[in-house]
């Protein structure tokens, strides 16, 4: 990562006339803009008929961009086939689960294990490595672009026997594929490898087993498209680091874990959704995991938008200070660059209501006002560049649980995993602490409290990675329905939840999902939910009017575990989680009012940095752990050194 925050966006010059491109560069310069990622959806021009490659105007973005200093992501453009692809193999197109191919004319037109368009994918990497492998502006390969955002998973018979391959590779036998998937019930036991195909529509429910692969088979079949192009890069120029932007929080078919593993640096895009109450929550919960993605080292903001975007029921555009306020967040939580989608707001295309950097209005508007204020501001904190968040928090999260959950026979729909996930975060920021999001068999140690908010699959090393935490001395809070399944989704027998009874010494015999709220003894409330557990071992600290246990904690080891039986309204699990953070010793950076964001990023020479961001419209005090307080006006941030 670069000793600057890099500042700027994606730059589409082949949108415009080549007359523009030189006044486009110009006014990045005016903006303090440094990076750009150009070539993201360029294939098409790049290579206008099959195995016919114009890189003329190409070289003339790239020299302008060198000559003026602006460091280049240079995007493989795959993620967008031209038409003469779909045109010559219509094959290679995505199929949906219902046997419908889709057609060229978006982009992501292609199936993700199709042969042909790897080989095709990676020619044009290869034309555009060899190109543009010793140019000065090179700084960043920018893979693909969000992979599986449109085409995730494919239904193809070309899909079907990746898969069977892919299953061959896990199984050591059909005879294990049918015990993972139960596949006795409903008569769907395998005689074959070739009878096995991806979850196409059926008359009734899917076997879980089989929907659960599928979508790790399908995840692993983009982690491998991006390895193949990465390899190709590392071959042609090592030295450069790769990445691919991730949608980290907003996307969850892609297992972004697998993905953090293969990239030489995590970048992610985060949108603001309007129908949230307090999107800057959202975006905290995708900084934070982009931080964790990137094993707590500084990240990159890929894309995130100036105001509106163009995708939405109802496209909210920022208030004045808020892109600020978003992009200065973002910094806090551990990226070391913040950047757009777009540079130049599109004239024609699909994206055309999409804000950008450069308004169609033109620079007398408050975005450009406010953009080119921020790389301004952001020049001047080059100092934060490479600067790390210490949580002592984390927040388990698991992709394959996710999926497995999203099975559609649940006890309840109501509880939803990841939104789940994101209000037990939500409680810790308004609490003022940053926390970390971890993976259930990563590395625990260093954390002070672990939360499982929603883990239905647990596999049994992940099972036994929480209880070391707690034996050496850790505070965990399980939420209900976690350590439900194996990694296959099946049950975990014995009372639930089977893969934790004995570290929260409670088992539970049976659930018994709500349709209104549910009083407790401590008179907060809970719904959607609720168990009938015994405390074999816990203490029960809060309870419904039955006597039946709501809240438990029990002592093991050096530790403590404590269980929820329901889910708790947000008053209630503010007073939870603020006791379990209590109980674990862990504090916020300095004190605050609510609705200002406090972080710290620091260096390991002890250099840091307090950001104090205020989304209220109230004038704001914010008192340091050491006593030191400044005023954060309302709307206003402050960045404060040391
Ligand atoms: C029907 C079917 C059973 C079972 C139950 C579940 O009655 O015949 O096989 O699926 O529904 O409610
Ligand atoms: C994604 C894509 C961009 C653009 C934006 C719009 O992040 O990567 O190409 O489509 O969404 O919000």
């Amino acid at each position: 990562m670069p000793d600057v925050i890099a500042y700027g966006g994606d730059w589409n010059p082949e949108q415009w006339p080549e007359e523009t491109w030189e006044q486009d560069v110009a006014l990045m310069r005016e903006a303090g803009v440094n990076r750009v990622s150009v070539g993201v959806f360029s294939w098409a021009l790049l290579e206008p008929a099959e195995g016919v490659f114009d890189f003329g105007w190409f070289d003339r973005v790239m020299d302008l961009l060198a000559a003026s200093g602006i460091a280049a992501n240079l995007a493989t453009p795959t993620a967008s086939p031209p038409p003469w692809f779909g045109d010559a193999y219509p094959e290679a197109l995505p199929v949906d689960s219902g046997g419908r191919r889709l057609h060229h004319g978006s982009r992501q037109g292609f199936c993700p294990s199709s042969p042909i368009y790897r080989e095709k994918a990676l020619r044009v990497t290869e034309q555009v490595a060899t190109r543009y492998r010793d140019h000065p502006a090179l700084a960043l390969w920018h893979v693909h672009n969000e992979y599986g955002c449109h085409n995730a998973r494919c239904y193809c018979d070309t899909s079907a026997a990746a898969f069977r391959a892919w299953l061959r590779s896990h199984y050591a036998s059909l005879e294990a594929l049918n015990d993972a998937w139960g596949s006795a019930f409903w008569s769907q036991h395998y005689g074959e490898w070739a009878q096995i195909l991806p979850p196409r529509d059926t008359p009734s429910l899917p076997n879980p087993g089989q929907q659960l692969d599928f979508r790790r088979f399908s995840s692993d079949a983009l982690v491998e498209l991006y390895v193949a192009e990465r390899d190709l890069l590392r071959e042609l120029t090592p030295g450069v680091p790769a990445t691919t932007n991730l949608m980290a929080g907003a996307h969850w078919d892609m297992d972004c874990w697998a993905f953090a593993a293969e990239l030489d640096v995590v970048s992610t895009d985060h949108y603001l959704i309007g129908a949230r109450a307090e999107p800057h929550i959202d975006l905290a919960f995708a900084a934070d995991y982009a931080r964790s993605l990137n094993g707590g080292r500084p990240w990159l903001l890929m894309e995130h938008s100036t105001s509106a975007v163009n995708w939405q029921p109802r496209n909210r555009a920022k208030a004045p200070g808020e892109l600020r306020r978003n992009s200065l967040a973002h910094l806090a939580r551990g990226a070391d660059g913040i950047m757009f989608f777009q540079w130049r707001a599109s004239r024609a295309g699909a994206e055309k209501w999409h804000s950008a950097m450069l308004p169609h209005a033109g620079v007398n508007t408050k975005v450009w006002r406010e953009v080119s204020a921020l790389g301004a501001e952001l020049a001047g904190l080059s100092e934060v560049a490479g600067s790390r968040v210490k949580a002592d928090v984390a927040i388990l999260i698991d992709h394959s649980s996710v999926w497995a959950q999203d099975h559609p026979a649940q006890p309840s729909s109501e509880l939803d995993p990841v939104e789940e996930a994101k209000r037990w975060h939500a409680a810790l920021w308004r609490a003022g602490i940053t926390c970390d999001l971890a993976h259930p068999e990563g590395d625990l140690t260093g954390y002070r409290l672990v939360l499982v908010p929603a883990l239905y699959l647990v596999s049994d090393s992940g099972a036994a990675n929480l209880e070391g935490f707690v034996r050496a001395g850790g505070v965990t809070l399980v939420g209900p329905y976690s350590g439900i399944v194996d990694e296959h989704d099946r049950v975990r027998l014995g009372g639930y939840p089977g893969a934790w009874r004995d570290l929260l010494g409670v088992t539970v015999e049976e659930f018994f999902p709500l349709d209104g709220p549910i009083r407790l003894a401590s008179g907060g409330s809970g719904s959607a939910w609720s168990e009938v557990a015994h405390a074999t071992s816990a203490k029960v600290l809060d309870t419904y009017a039955t006597g039946e246990p709501a809240w438990t904690r029990n002592a093991w080891g050096d530790g403590a575990a404590h269980y929820l039986t329901t889910r708790l309204d947000d008053d209630a699990l503010a007073g939870v989680i603020a006791a379990v953070c209590a109980e674990a010793e862990a504090r916020p950076p300095a004190t605050s009012p609510p609705g200002v964001e406090v972080v710290r990023r620091s260096h390991p020479d002890g250099r840091s940095h307090l950001f104090a961001i205020n989304h209220t419209a109230e004038d704001a005090v914010v008192t340091s752990a050491s006593g030191a307080s400044v005023t954060v006006a309302a709307g206003d941030a402050r960045v404060i050194a040391g």
